[in-house]
């Protein structure tokens, strides 16, 4: 049966069952499968059909991509496909510079608490959760009530469930260095750590595509949007048109981290690159020539 299917539909360069796959992929999320991901996808469709016992590739492709039907199907398939590896404080870089950015905003004249942050293909929390430990001593080193909010939000529902639970293994915690550790941090078992609740009560998790993205909480203007290592899977002209949706939702002071390397060459409208160029991070021209720069 398998070695049918693969001669039928997954034939590399076929036109077939296999490029539809591909672009409602790509269509409905924004991920290219380039051909280096072409065999994991493949290996994935064929896990899934047994999985849901259906052996006809037709069936179980009209099946996964009706919207009402096949909600459950497509949100697994998802679930499996994206790339979701992530740690904590993963560009040390960016997260200095968050540091920093905390510190002019606060202290703006015009700033008006709380503090919004949003962490956008957040996978499964550990970048919310760094940002929010970031804000949170920013403020507190300042003499400030810890007074914000961090959104994350990510497609994949398996991955915001573990975000939620703000559980992780100690592996995961080893690069945390120890007064972050002793200060956000409270062992649960004999290899977990977890999240300590007064952080956790401040990192609100969504699952949410950003392709169709209709959530209130991202409708409000915030004062940070931090965006990393998801973009460099979406075709360059996606990533332009997604910046300028992201900037659209920032406050006329607020600020967008990208992950390094992830939109050359170009700059979102009314905006201006930040040094240092270790982080690729943009903030308005008005709030710049207000003296506002880093
Ligand atoms: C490699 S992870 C990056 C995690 C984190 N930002 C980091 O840098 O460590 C990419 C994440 O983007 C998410 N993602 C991909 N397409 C998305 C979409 N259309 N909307 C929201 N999240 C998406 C994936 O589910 C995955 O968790």
């Amino acid at each position: 049966m398998a070695s049918q299917l693969d001669r039928k539909v997954f034939a590399y360069g076929d036109w077939g069952y296999f490029d539809i796959w591909k672009s409602a992929i790509e269509a409905r999320t924004g991920v290219q499968i380039t051909p280096d991901r072409e065999r994991a996808l493949t290996l994935l469709l064929k896990r899934r059909m047994a999985e849901a016992n259906c052996f006809d590739v037709e069936d179980y492709l009209n099946e996964t991509l009706d919207d009402i039907r096949g909600a459950k199907e497509w949100s697994e398939l998802v679930d499996h496909l994206l790339v979701k590896e992530t740690s904590f404080f993963r560009h040390r870089a960016s997260f200095e510079f968050v540091a920093q950015w905390v510190k002019q905003t606060v202290n703006n004249r015009d700033f008006v608490a709380p503090l919004w942050v949003w962490s956008l293909g957040c996978s499964t929390g550990e970048e919310a959760y760094s940002l929010a430990m970031t804000i949170d001593h920013s403020m507190r080193m300042m003499g400030r009530e810890p007074n914000f909010g961090v959104i994350g939000t990510d497609i994949s529902r398996e991955a915001i469930f573990h975000a939620r639970r703000g559980i992780y293994r100690k592996s995961k915690i080893v690069a945390v260095d120890e007064s972050t550790r002793r200060d956000y941090f409270t062992q649960v078992g004999e290899q977990l750590w977890r999240v300590n609740s007064d952080l956790r009560r401040r990192v609100c998790f969504l699952t949410s595509n950003i392709l169709t993205d209709k959530s209130p909480l991202i409708r409000r203007k915030l004062h940070l949007v931090y965006c990393q290592n998801m973009l460099v899977y979406f075709r360059r002209w996606k990533r332009r048109e997604l910046v300028n949706q992201l900037t659209s939702h920032l406050d006329k002071k607020g600020s967008l981290v990208l992950g390094l390397g992830e939109l050359n060459n170009w700059v979102p409208e009314g905006f201006r690159r930040e040094a240092p160029r270790s982080v690729q991070a943009y903030s308005r021209i008005e709030s710049i020539e207000q003296g506002d720069s880093l």
